[in-house]
Order: C-alpha cells, then structure tokens, then sequence
C-alpha cells in the first residue's frame, strides 16, 4: 500500500514526497466514557492510513484518495469547505490548525488506508491524525501531541458533525507497539499497559454493518449524559456514584436514567479491568467486556441483532470475553479468546452468522502497533 500511493504521487505530481502513516485503534473496555470525563482503555492498530505529501508552495491542497480514485482541491478559508465528505477530514484538519496560529500553506498529497471503513476501528480519526501529523512535521509547527490529537476531534466536531470525545485521535497519535493505553480523559493523564495475554489472542469480527456516526444517535446519547450530568451538578459523569443517581431518578426521564446507569457502571469496569490485568486475570477481564456490551445493548441502546448474535456465538462457544467495539450502531465485536479455542470459535461464527443474516462477517487479526508517524 505504502508503495502505491507513493507511485501515485510520482505519478500525479512528480518529484518526491515524504510518507506518513497514522493507525487506527482498539479498545479493551471504558467505551463512550471518554466524552463523560471518564478512562478509556485503547490500542493503535497494524491498520493504518499513509499519505505521500509535499508542501507546493500556494494557497491550495490538491489531495488524491486512492480508494475513492478521486482527488479533492480546495483553498484554506472557511468558505473554501470541498464537495467531497472524505476530504472534510483534511480540510477539517487544516482549519483547526489554522485557527490556532498554524502558519500553513498548500500541499499535494495522495493517501490509501486499510482501516476498515465503519467498523468501528476508526479510520476518520487516523486519517485526522495522519494529516495533523504530516502538517505539523512539514510545516514545523511545534504542536504538541495532545494538541494535534484535539485538532482531530474538533475536526470532527466542527466540520463533520460528530460530537466525539478523544478516545480515537489520542490512540492514533499515542499508539505505541505491543501496548495498550489507559487515558484519563478527565485529567488526560495515561498509562501505557505492555498487553500481550499468554494463552489468548483478540479477534475482531465485522459485522458488516455499516455504522456512520455522521448525524447519529451518537451525539444524542452524549446530550443524554450532559443533562444527567447537570442535573447532578457535575462537569462530567465521571465520579457520580450510583447512588446519586436513584436520587435523581425519578425527575429524569427512563431514557437518560439508562444511559447515565451504563456510563457509570462502565466507569468500575474499567478500573475492574485495570486491577484484573496487574494480576493477569483475563477471566476477569472477560467478564467485564460481556457486561460492557449488554450494558451497550440494553440500557445505551447502541448495539444491534448483529452484533448481539454475535456477542452471544462468543458466549455460547466459551469464548473469554466480547462486546461491541467503539461507537456502535454497527462495526465489530472485539474478541478474548483462548489460543486453543481460536480456530474451532472463528469456524463456528463465520457458519452461525451466515445462517442467520446470509453473509459471513470479516475476521480480523490485530496487532497493536505505533501511533502517527513519518516513515
Ligand atoms: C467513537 C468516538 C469516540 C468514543 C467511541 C465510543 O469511536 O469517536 O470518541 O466516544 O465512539 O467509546
């Protein structure tokens, strides 16, 4: 991939280029908790976007998207937003650099990724990422990783629509090999966790269905929490104890209630998850990853019979843990799997899932790999 879209900046532009590629993520445990203040537990991923770039030297971005065979010009202005959705995000990116200071100009870039689109492993956030990350190093802006991970998700916010937390684009930028992260998104500390689960191995399966988070529910369930929040006069979920919340139950409506009881209890599984890895008690992190995704599925109300079917092969095959992964609404199952269980439960959810929706779902190996970076 890296040499296609190398070729094709030779072959669209001429001269050289410098190469970037920004990953996409996955998450262990602690999902919609980021925009409630709360941990997140991710990992950068061997799924990546690359781009070949160079500065050219005007006010204008010609950009080439090798999976779309289309190319995107656009200026730098607020008014010059372009007509293409999957140039939003690079167009987003330069703006939210811009309105910090950025002193950037145009560039000519082609890019390639082969992070599943809508299956939940975020391949808006590394194309963001990707992008912040090349600009930033071209440009030599000087912006710190934090900051080029909130580009990103204003990015998001402001030119996409999506009203996401830091979860995706801090993973992306973070990522670091055979490590997983756990990030405070309140104080925005972390830790890396060198993860690498003797006897077990993660498996994503993809649905197939696709999910866009673009003007979906997502950003109602974030108002959900945001009323529950100031209802209890609090900035965030984060910290408000169950207890809190009966108080509060009956001048709230059913809906917020279930949404703020899943953002809670998903605040101790995390820490549940964090004390069972010391320990290396992956049975316990199992049985946190089940809870996870029927809380996700009944009370956020963020899963769906895909993903459920899938969820319960997991459970009936004896599988350690699963649940939906990332936003919802579709994407995939992410996978705790015993090594010797491995092929027999892979065989079972390809033919089970067939049966039922006509289609089998696409198996994933991940690796957990650098975040952003030139190449
Ligand atoms: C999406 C968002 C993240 C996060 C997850 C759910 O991936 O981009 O910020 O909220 O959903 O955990």
């Amino acid at each position: 991939m890296r040499e296609k879209v190398y070729n094709k900046f030779v072959e669209l532009f001429s001269g050289e280029a410098t190469m970037f590629a920004a990953p996409g993520r996955i998450n262990l445990i602690g999902e919609h908790t980021d925009y409630n203040g709360g941990f997140v537990f991710p990992g950068a991923i061997d799924k990546e976007m690359v781009a070949a770039i160079r500065l050219n030297g005007t006010d204008k971005v010609r950009v080439y998207a090798l999976d779309m065979n289309q190319e995107s010009i656009f200026g730098l202005e607020e008014e010059d937003k372009p007509a293409e959705t999957w140039a939003h995000y690079i167009f987003g990116v330069c703006r939210e650099m811009i309105k910090r200071g950025g002193k950037i100009g145009g560039f000519d870039a082609t890019f390639a990724g082969n992070v599943p689109l809508g299956a939940g492993m975020s391949s808006s956030a590394a194309l963001e990422s990707l992008f912040a990350t090349a600009l930033n190093d071209l440009f030599n802006l000087g912006i710190d990783k934090f900051e080029l991970a909130r580009i990103g998700q204003a990015t998001e916010h402001n030119y996409c629509g999506v009203k996401c937390g830091i979860m995706d684009q801090f993973a992306s930028i973070f990522g670091k090999e055979g490590c997983l992260m756990r990030l405070d998104c309140r104080s925005m500390e972390f830790e890396y966790f060198p993860f690498s689960p003797k006897g077990y191995k993660l498996l994503l399966l993809d649905s197939k269905v696709k999910h866009a988070l673009v003007g979906s529910p997502y950003n109602d369930r974030r108002e959900s929490c945001e009323r529950v929040a100031a209802k209890l006069g609090r900035e965030f979920l984060r910290g408000a104890s169950m207890q809190s919340l009966e108080d509060i139950k009956g001048e709230i409506s059913e809906e917020d209630y279930k949404r703020a009881y899943y953002v809670i209890g998903e605040e101790a599984r995390v820490l549940s998850v964090c004390d069972a890895l010391q320990k290396g008690d992956y049975e316990q992190v199992g049985r946190d990853m089940y809870a996870t995704h029927w809380g996700l599925s009944k009370d956020y109300e963020v899963s769906c019979e895909e993903l459920d079917f899938l969820v319960n092969v997991a459970q009936e095959a004896g599988v350690t843990g699963s649940r939906l992964m990332g936003g919802g609404f579709g994407g995939c199952t992410i996978n705790l799997v015993k090594e010797e269980l491995y092929d027999h439960f892979i065989g079972t959810a390809l033919s089970r899932f067939k049966d039922q929706f006509g289609h089998e779902p696409q198996v994933y190996d991940v690796v957990i790999s650098p975040g952003a970076r030139r190449l």
